[in-house]
């Protein structure tokens, strides 16, 4: 395949940044995204240019560490397909694609492609995890919990925290994000001893690092590579309001 590429270069933070365009020819359909960036690389190296930064890691859709705006759309548009998942197969012989970062004030770009996503972290550190002893497995699995709470659980905890819920939202809101970790963790008993002050510190952190609100547009659940619900978002409203009006329901 023969492609134009028109990609984000940003030297830094305070770079102004701008689309810059690269032919790339003898792509072969069978290549992820990404090994297609690693070929164009590899012909900039050669040449003595400096090579576009992006993130990647495990290359198979469970870290979460890969993400870029591929035509406008986080993930590229493919239902439940990460970046690194997508392939070269899914676009047209002779097509211009425009590569750019995840774009949110809270996700300040680094270099290039590269957004820093560490807000996520903060996020986590104010009420996403479980601190009381759960025991040793055998002990863990003895607590009962039922077939339908442990699946939504399941369902919750596919998130990979990628981001492209924020990038595809107008808001730049990390509701998606946010109600995904709530939902698994208040939704097994393991979680209940923290359950007030979860969603009120990670809500209040969301908030401080600079996401948007929630204005129910769910774009957010279209991009999402995990097919993660927007149902999450109303588990978390209700438990920060169950929070707020100290109710036992
Ligand atoms: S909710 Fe989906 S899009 Fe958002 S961080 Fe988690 S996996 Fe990524
Ligand atoms: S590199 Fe791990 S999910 Fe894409």
């Amino acid at each position: 395949m023969n492609l134009t590429l028109k990609i984000w270069r940003q030297k830094d933070p305070r770079d102004k940044g701008q689309l810059v365009e690269y032919k790339i020819s003898d792509v072969s359909p069978h290549m992820s995204f990404l090994e297609m960036l690693d070929v164009l690389n590899e012909q900039l190296m050669k040449k003595g240019e400096e090579v576009i930064e992006f993130d990647s890691d495990c290359r198979e859709g469970i870290c979460g560490t890969c993400g870029l705006v591929i035509n406008g759309i986080p993930h590229g548009g493919r239902h439940r397909t990460a970046t690194c998942q997508l392939h070269m197969r899914h676009f047209e012989e002779g097509e211009t694609i425009t590569v750019e970062p995840f774009r949110a004030k809270a996700f300040p770009v680094i270099k290039d492609l590269v957004v820093d996503r560490s807000a996520f972290d903060r996020i986590l550190t104010a009420g996403g995890y479980i601190s009381v002893r759960t025991g040793s497995a055998p002990e863990a699995n003895l607590i009962p919990v039922s077939k339908e709470v442990a699946d939504q659980a399941m369902d919750s905890a596919e998130c990979i925290g990628c981001g492209a819920c924020v990038a595809a939202c107008p808001n730049a809101s990390a509701s998606l994000f946010v109600g995904a970790k709530i939902s698994h963790l208040s939704l097994l008993p393991q979680g209940l001893p923290e359950r007030k002050r979860r969603a009120i510190g990670m809500i209040a952190k969301m908030d401080k690092e600079g996401f948007g609100n929630c204005t129910n547009h769910a774009e957010c659940e279209v991009v999402c590579p995990k097919g993660i619900s927007i149902s999450n978002i109303a588990r978390m409203r209700r438990e920060y309001f169950r929070t707020l009006f100290n109710s036992t329901e």
